[in-house]
């Protein structure tokens, strides 16, 4: 336990940080499976696993050593060199996904950059649209990143405001809306690259599109000779109770965006998945990343992906997302403050009965850390909830109880 107090790291944080974020007052210090300890001891259960990026649960064991055994024989090589742990790890994800290649990165937006930047590359050079023509569709409230380019066709001001100059060759439709897409698609296909979609809107509040959106989606695209694009960045990893969301639909994007949970968490891993057709439009000297591919992050992503297989943990998520809703609903029927529940696998929300504006949410939050639960509102008011995967169902149930004591006993 730290020898300093709480207010100490956060007054630390605001002298010398970037106000960027407004995190809630607690300072963690340790982590578990799916608990954190704050500085003064405290246990939590940790309900937004870093942005699901924590699938595995805190420092896996298995992650952990794969980690401290490669940080002691061979950290980075850059791409100058071949190494002996880039191909391994290639070939794991490739034949985990389907695909036949991958290039690595090592942030989700960068590995978003590097989908446009193919998906572009292959418009001009494979589908034929004249140089510097090509359009993207993306969808209303989008999260794809916090890069110029990603930013430039994001519709939250908070992230765009005062960024431009923007990027150009976006266009921007309702979020599973598919007549909107038929109609873009069948107006202008001759210019389209690409349309890149989250499966499932995390950052926006967990909006799952109506079941069979995705894959008229990818059958759309496919007829317009559209690459179909799924940033799977928050959704993959068994987050949503399969390996990666579309399979919910049976659907194989063209394009597969891969960032968080593929290192458990344990260090910034990306990739891009696409077969040769796509990703051979890409020669030596026209895209890479000092970090990406690094034999470190080979290793660690290899151990998370290990896990995630060994532990089932896709099938956990089915399971106890679907129990999960279903104690939530209960909660519901008892009260008036929160009125819906909505998600796949064990990414979910809550609804909280005021206005995005409203402090509720954030008051919720509070409490249900005062309780030991830690959550965070996205968008006003909207909780999301979404433990590691390796959460058993004892311990979830020790969550709603949580849930439940704070929302039924909550005063504004
Ligand atoms: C769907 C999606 N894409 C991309 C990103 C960006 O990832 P990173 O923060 O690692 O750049 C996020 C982050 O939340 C995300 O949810």
């Amino acid at each position: 336990m730290s020898t300093k107090n709480a207010q100490y790291y956060i007054d630390l944080e605001d002298k010398h940080g970037a106000h960027n974020y407004h995190p809630l007052p607690v300072v963690l210090e340790k982590g578990e499976g799916v608990y954190v300890w704050d500085v003064e001891g405290k246990q939590y259960f940790d309900f937004l696993s870093a942005y699901s990026a924590v699938n595995q649960g805190h420092s896996h064991p298995k992650i952990v050593k794969a980690l401290t055994e490669q940080a002691q024989k061979l950290s980075l090589t850059s791409r100058a060199f071949y190494n002996s742990n880039l191909g391994e790890y290639e070939k794991k994800i490739t034949s985990l996904f389907g695909f036949d290649k991958v290039l690595p990165m090592n942030s989700g937006a960068e590995a978003v950059e590097t989908a446009i930047k193919l998906a572009r590359k292959w418009s001009y050079e494979v589908k034929g649209i004249k140089d510097g023509y090509a359009k993207i569709i993306v969808c209303e409230n989008n999260f794809h990143g916090r890069t110029t380019t990603i930013v430039s066709f994001s519709n939250d001001k908070d992230a765009h405001n005062n960024y431009g100059p923007f990027t150009p060759g976006f266009l921007r439709i309702p979020y599973n809306d598919i007549e909107a897409l038929a109609k873009v698609l069948e107006d202008e296909a001759q210019h389209i690259a690409a349309f890149l979609v989250e499966p499932i809107q995390g950052e926006a509040g967990v909006y799952v599109p109506d079941e069979g959106y995705l894959k008229n989606a990818s059958e759309l695209c496919k007829k317009h000779n559209v690459l179909f694009i799924a940033d799977e960045v928050q959704t993959g990893i068994a987050r949503t109770g399969k390996l990666i969301a579309c399979h919910h639909e049976n659907v194989q994007p063209d394009i597969l965006i891969l960032g968080k949970a593929l290192s458990g968490g344990m260090y910034p891993v990306s990739a891009v998945l696409a077969n040769d057709n796509i990703m051979q439009v890409i020669h030596p000297g026209q895209h890479g990343s000092t970090f990406g591919g690094n034999p470190l992050a080979c290793a660690v992503a290899v151990a998370a992906l290990d896990v995630v297989e060994e532990e089932k943990l896709s099938e956990r998520a089915e399971e106890l997302g679907k129990f999960f809703r279903a104690e939530i609903q209960k909660i519901i029927s008892k009260t008036d403050l929160i009125y819906h529940v909505r998600g796949k696998g064990l990414l979910n929300a809550i609804l909280v009965n005021d206005t995005p504006e409203s402090p509720t949410a954030w008051n919720l939050c509070m409490q249900f850390a005062e309780n030991g639960l830690l959550a965070k509102p996205t968008h006003g008011n909207i909780i999301r909830l979404a433990p590691p995967l390796v959460i058993t169902k004892e311990q979830l149930l020790e969550c709603v109880a949580i849930i439940e004591k704070v929302i039924l006993n909550y005063k504004k």
